[in-house]
């Protein structure tokens, strides 16, 4: 019955339409080096998000879609590219995880949304339009690398998430991230998320080393949105295909979260553009990104 009640309402809650035209907000999760936590924290911090009713569809931009399948315990059938050959619609594609969360398999073999003409994007828009004022927010998974297409992810978003590492490599990469978007849009929030650190007063002082360079040589300020610890459980959830969120919600980096959730709401760093949807931005961006 329980089970039945929850269902519904959940259904209801992603049929219902964002009152006025507000569009999700946007947030794009990147680092430059790979292996950091990115697909990790975007699906737990979306999680945190819908616990605090925000309705999260979280975009998977990493072609290894096998990564989202270990972390979400569940495997996307569909991806874009079943849209854009007719064989199925986007409420097809969307996985409702029972977490509460959506996920769009955005990227697959056989779709290239950087190599997509104007007529597949054109699709691409207007079928997303049809569903874009279900959600809050957007969260957006990227690959590791500095790739077009993860740059055009990154400057497509409201706000940009950096997570960094203490090594060495993470850092030099996440400082190359932050130089290529900043070139481009000066504008675009940048928020410093350290993970794996040691303990939460390691990963101020990362932010802080980290945003004393930027403010030299890039004249950029990073957001701190919090850190996340090093932590077994996090390890542990992934062999478990659970969430740790879910699976250890009292565990050290689940409270971390948290605390980067609660930021994350209350960072309002600039007036946010919602009239265009993603695959506008994208279709713009990639013009962009193809002339540097
Ligand atoms: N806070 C943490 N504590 C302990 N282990 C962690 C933590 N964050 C991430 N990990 C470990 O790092 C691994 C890689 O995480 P994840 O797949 O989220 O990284 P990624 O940046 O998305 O990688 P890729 O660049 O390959 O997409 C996880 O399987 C987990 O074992
Ligand atoms: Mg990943």
């Amino acid at each position: 019955m329980t089970q039945t009640l929850q269902t519904s309402t959940l259904a209801a809650q992603r049929q219902t339409a964002r009152p006025g035209n507000a569009l999700p907000e946007i947030i794009t999760v990147t680092s430059g080096k790979g292996g950091v936590g990115k697909t990790n924290l975007a699906v737990n911090l979306g999680i945190l998000l819908q616990q605090r009713k925000q309705r999260v569809l979280l975009m998977d931009a990493d072609l290894h879609l096998g990564k989202l399948d270990i972390i979400l315990g569940a495997s996307p059938q569909y991806t874009l590219a079943h849209l854009v050959d007719g064989s199925r619609s986007m409420d097809e594609i969307i996985m409702h995880h029972p977490s509460g969360i959506d996920v769009l398999p955005a990227t697959s073999g056989e779709l290239n949304l950087l190599e997509a003409d104007k007529q597949i994007m054109r699709v691409l828009a207007d079928s997303f339009a049809s569903i874009q004022h279900r959600y809050d927010y957007l969260i957006v998974d990227t690959a590791a690398g500095i790739s077009s297409t993860v740059l055009t992810m990154a400057l497509g978003a409201d706000k940009v998430i950096l997570v960094i590492t203490p090594e060495p490599a993470s850092i030099s990469d996440v400082y190359a991230m932050a130089k290529v978007i900043r070139n481009k849009a000066p504008d675009l929030p940048l928020i410093l998320l350290p993970n794996r650190v040691k303990s939460l007063d390691d990963g101020l002082e990362l932010h802080k080393k980290l945003n004393l360079i930027t403010q030299k040589f890039l004249q950029t300020n990073l957001y701190y949105g919090g850190s996340v610890v090093e932590d077994g459980a996090v390890r542990q959830s992934v062999v478990r295909q659970r969430p740790f969120v879910i699976e250890f919600p009292k565990c050290q980096a689940a409270q971390n979260l948290q605390l980067v959730c609660h930021r994350l709401l209350k960072l309002h760093p600039q007036e946010i553009d919602r009239r265009s949807n993603i695959f506008d931005r994208l279709r713009v961006n990639r013009k962009i990104v193809e002339a540097l």
